[in-house]
């Protein structure tokens, strides 16, 4: 059984798909924990709501980052983590967390990476962006997620089109419902080939 701990700041929904998927699909996994910076995240109530620890570890209640890292890691390794799934988690990890995690950290981006990547393209940001560079096509990416933003391995990628009338809202909707298929297939693959 893959142990997963979940990241989330907002709404919540690519968690809520995974959640699904495990339960519908039989993958042999289970989410362990939400983990958020973001006290109203509809990610810990949507948690707690399933019966999943949901966790709100911020920043601002430690003395110094590394009193925050530190408190993350001992979190990770109480719920025995085999697998961190960042979705839609607006902090980048921190180094040590990385190091300690190698290739067992991944993330759901909302383009076809390496395109439309890196600090400041998230959300809407993204989609504005593909869209006013013209792209016939965009999508979604999950990649291994190293001390860089969004530049880690490309693990699977999902396609979608670019219709000429689409705004950055009309995209996001397309690419979140490919979100939505693309991280827990990916997750399934991870749990299937997970030895302990
Ligand atoms: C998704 O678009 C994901 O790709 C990005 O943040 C968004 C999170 O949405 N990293 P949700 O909270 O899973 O609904």
């Amino acid at each position: 059984m893959l142990n997963i701990a979940v990241f989330a700041s907002g709404r919540g929904s690519n968690f809520e798909a995974l959640h699904r998927a495990i339960e519908e699909q039989n993958i042999p996994a289970q989410i362990a924990v939400v983990i958020s910076n973001n006290s109203a995240a509809g990610a810990l109530s949507l948690a707690r709501s399933l019966g999943i620890p949901a966790l709100h570890l911020s920043q601002r209640h430690y003395p110094d980052p590394a009193a925050f890292h530190h408190a993350v890691l001992q979190t990770l390794v109480r719920y025995a983590t085999d697998l961190i799934v960042l979705a839609g988690y607006m902090k980048k990890m921190d180094a040590e967390i990385v190091r300690a995690f190698p290739q067992r950290i991944i993330n759901i981006h909302p383009a076809l990476l390496p395109k439309f990547g890196g600090e400041g393209m998230y959300g809407m940001h993204v989609h504005t962006a593909v869209i006013a560079a013209g792209e016939k096509e965009s999508g979604a990416s999950v990649h291994y997620v190293d001390e860089e933003y969004d530049r880690g391995a490309v693990i699977a990628q999902q396609r979608v089109p670019v219709l000429p009338d689409d705004t950055p809202e009309t995209l996001a909707a397309r690419v979140l419902a490919a979100e939505h298929q693309l991280l827990p297939s990916v997750v399934k693959n991870i749990a299937q080939n997970h030895r302990p």
